[in-house]
């Protein structure tokens, strides 16, 4: 089956980050010449999606505005006759059919994920959690988590190994068998687990093909971990009723929802830049 949307849920707090994200979408923060947000609608577009959905909420009207038409700014480039550079700002509002419905009250991803029901209805169909940047340009993350919907059907996760040591930062999957290389079923999972409570190392990471029956799940679900409705739940729970899939990607990650991996981040796509990778060397030598 065709995945055709892709919901991404940027209401989130970013505590993370702050001082920055009190005033600033954390989403909007640059990676080279890009916001983040950028790139992840540029890896569902890669992945075949059509329809980006923002699950948006307060102080994040800058992600609104940064995929909208700017006439005054288009209008001030052509005069000045920066007409290259007005191209390259119309693109990015021509970019995809983007849709933005509000998380009225940032209660949990798992909320912000049942948001996304009035336009998803009975579809199956993506989630792509931006802070998550994943680097493989052959075969962008979402893209390989599609194959494997596609051929086998069911709902299917992004998973990592991750060191014993950091299992208590994620949520860990229990693998009933690995049907091929990187390909787990998927039985049972645990958000957070402390290292002697966690049944792998299989970190769950920020690209998700969903079952529409989340929805019904997500109805039920109550507040977990840090009193906020976890998508991990109601996964765990969709697990006893459905095939879920679990497929360890290919390709790089960096967390930019933390000021340590932005930065890593920077720094590695900077380097595909001759012009950039010459300057970062020369201010790590000197
Ligand atoms: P995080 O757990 O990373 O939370 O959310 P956060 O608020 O973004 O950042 P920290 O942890 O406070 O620094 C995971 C994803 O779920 C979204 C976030 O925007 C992020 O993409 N989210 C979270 C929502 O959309 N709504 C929520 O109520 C919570």
């Amino acid at each position: 089956m065709k995945i055709s949307k892709c919901v991404f849920p940027v209401a989130g707090l970013g505590t993370r980050f702050l001082p920055v994200t009190k005033e600033l979408a954390k989403e909007m923060l640059p990676l080279v010449n890009r916001p983040i947000i950028s790139y992840g609608v540029e890896e569902a577009l890669a992945s075949g999606c059509e329809e980006i959905i923002m699950i948006t909420g307060r102080a994040k009207r800058s992600l609104e505005d940064y995929f909208d038409r700017s006439f005054e700014l288009e209008e001030l480039l052509k005069s000045r006759g920066k007409l290259e550079l007005c191209e390259k700002i119309v693109k990015i509002s021509n970019m995809a059919e983007i849709l933005f419905i509000r998380q009225r009250e940032p209660l949990g991803l798992g909320h912000a994920v049942l948001c996304a029901e009035p336009v998803c209805k009975s579809e199956y169909f993506a989630v792509a959690l931006p802070d998550d940047v994943f680097i493989n340009r052959e075969s962008p993350v979402l893209s390989q988590l599609v194959k494997v919907h596609e051929k086998m059907g069911g709902t299917v996760i992004a998973l990592e190994e991750v060191a014993p040591e950091n299992v208590s930062r994620y949520g860990i999957v229990k693998s009933q068998f690995e049907i091929e290389p990187g390909l787990h079923k998927i039985i049972d999972m645990i958000e957070k687990p402390r290292p002697e409570e966690a049944p792998s190392n299989l970190a769950i990471m920020g690209r998700y093909v969903l079952s529409p029956t989340i929805f019904e799940i997500l109805k039920e679900q109550k507040a977990g971990t840090g009193g906020e409705i976890q998508l991990t739940d109601a996964i765990r729970t969709l697990c006893t009723r459905e095939p879920v899939w679990g497929v360890v990607y290919n390709g790089r990650r960096f967390d930019c929802g933390t000021q340590k991996g932005w930065l890593a981040a920077n720094v590695r796509l900077a380097m595909d830049d001759p012009e950039l990778k010459e300057m970062i060397l020369n201010i790590v030598r000197s």
